[in-house]
């Protein structure tokens, strides 16, 4: 049975199948996690995304992750924050839906997640953890590992006290 594993990491530097960025529309590439990625994979990741043609919000889609330690890098894009009422929950849910979706169809055993919407896009991080959680639990017998990849400490003890049986590394 799969476990969900909390870490206090820069997502670029696991080797994982598949770490899942959080982009923008464009799949240009920005700042945040994605930039990380986008520096750490190197340039073809870019000239890849620009054949893929954007991306909708709460959708995903799939690259090689070239420089990256991870092989592969999905590519999904959270709502922007404008209070709750405007389907943010629903949009985010399905950014890890989609994403845990289309890491399965590719047999993909090991995923990472940063906390999609939470830095620029200004998403909640405690309610953003508690969306998070509820999807990968619904998923987790379909993978070996799937890793909450969070980028301080604190971030770690929103998913910890949302998740008492989830494994902190
Ligand atoms: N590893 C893991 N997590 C990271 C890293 C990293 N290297 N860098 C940032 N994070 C965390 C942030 O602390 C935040 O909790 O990822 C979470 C998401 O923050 P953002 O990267 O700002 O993403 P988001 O809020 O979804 O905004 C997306 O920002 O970078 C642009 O192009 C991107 O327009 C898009 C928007």
């Amino acid at each position: 049975m799969g476990q969900i594993h909390i870490v206090t990491a820069d997502i670029t530097r696991l080797e994982v199948d598949v770490i899942v960025n959080a982009a923008n529309t464009t799949l240009l590439g920005g700042g945040g996690v994605d930039g990380a990625i986008h520096r750490a994979a190197g340039g073809e990741l870019l000239d890849y995304c620009r054949s893929l043609g954007g991306c909708q919000v709460g959708e995903a889609k799939l690259t090689p992750g070239y420089n990256l330690p991870a092989k592969w890098v999905i590519h999904t894009v959270g709502p922007i924050w404008q209070g709750g009422t405007l389907g943010e929950p629903k949009l985010l849910r399905e950014c890890y839906e989609n994403s845990l979706a289309l890491a399965s169809e590719h047999k993909l055993q090991q995923i990472a997640f940063p906390g999609i919407s939470t830095g620029v896009y200004g998403y909640p991080k405690r309610e953003a953890a508690e969306i998070a959680l509820s999807v990968m639990q619904a998923w987790r017998e379909r993978f070996q590992r799937i890793i909450a990849c969070c980028f301080s400490e604190a971030d770690a003890q929103l998913y910890q006290n949302a998740c008492a049986q989830c494994i902190r590394e």
